[in-house]
């Protein structure tokens, strides 16, 4: 069956409830693709349901619980049934819970963010690819709603943090005015980012922070 690590939870709290365990790899059963994570991102949702037993209860979360939800990584099995996933693709996705580890088992009908894989684009580096699944499709989300144009000023808060960095690029590739909040400890790194429009030379910069 072979080995894995996994980051697992006894019970529910701090991180000092964090332990790395030796663990049966997982396997790819019908319908499902095993993953061989190289990277995996952290969000506020993952520290957030694994912070109380009432919270992780409301996301489905049991004792030993896993770690960490965005990963990318190596498709290393295809169980039966596997269309459009072989050994060998580069994948990044979401595993509810699970991504801190050296496997995880996605199955392929499961829900979005808990079971999701997407084929990894040329030229997107695992560590890159890692964080798209909740903070870039969050913000691919609202920029839907917001559908924003050339006219038009699109104020983002937070902007230095992992779905405003998103947020911001996106309103961006839409050629939007964008303003963007954020603390005075953030605020280079909103300046670097938020230059003015190259349409938009010798008007005040567009950054707010
Ligand atoms: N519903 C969903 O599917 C979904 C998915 C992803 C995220 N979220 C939620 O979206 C929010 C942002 O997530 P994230 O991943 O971007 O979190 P994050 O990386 O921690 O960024 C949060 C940002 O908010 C700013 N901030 C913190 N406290 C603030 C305050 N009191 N007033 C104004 N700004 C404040 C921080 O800015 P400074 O560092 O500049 O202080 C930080 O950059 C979180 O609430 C998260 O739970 C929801």
């Amino acid at each position: 069956m072979g080995q894995s690590r996994a980051v697992l939870l006894d019970s529910f709290g701090d991180p000092e409830v964090l332990d790395v365990r030796e663990v049966p790899a997982p396997q790819a059963g019908p319908g499902q693709i095993r993953v061989r994570v190289t990277a995996a991102g952290l969000n506020p949702m993952d520290w957030i349901m694994t912070a109380d037993a009432d919270t992780a209860a409301r996301f489905g979360l049991s004792l030993p619980a896993g770690f960490g939800t965005d990963y990318a990584g190596l498709v290393d099995q295809a169980g039966d049934g596997v269309t459009g996933f072989a050994p060998g693709d580069r994948v990044f996705g979401g595993a509810l819970s699970r991504s801190v580890a050296d496997h995880v088992a996605i199955d392929l009908a499961g829900a979005v963010a808990a079971n999701e894989a997407h084929h990894n684009p040329d030229g997107v580096d695992d560590r890159t690819a890692a964080t798209l699944t909740i903070a870039g499709r969050t913000a691919s989300a609202a920029l839907a709603v917001v559908d924003p144009g050339p006219d038009d000023t699109v104020l983002v808060g937070g902007a230095a943090g992992g779905v405003g960095v998103f947020a911001v690029q996106l309103a961006r590739i839409a050629e939007a005015r964008v303003i963007g909040t954020g603390s005075a400890t953030s605020g280079p790194r909103i300046r670097w980012w938020l230059p003015p429009r190259p349409s938009m030379s010798g008007s005040p910069s567009p950054s707010s922070p």
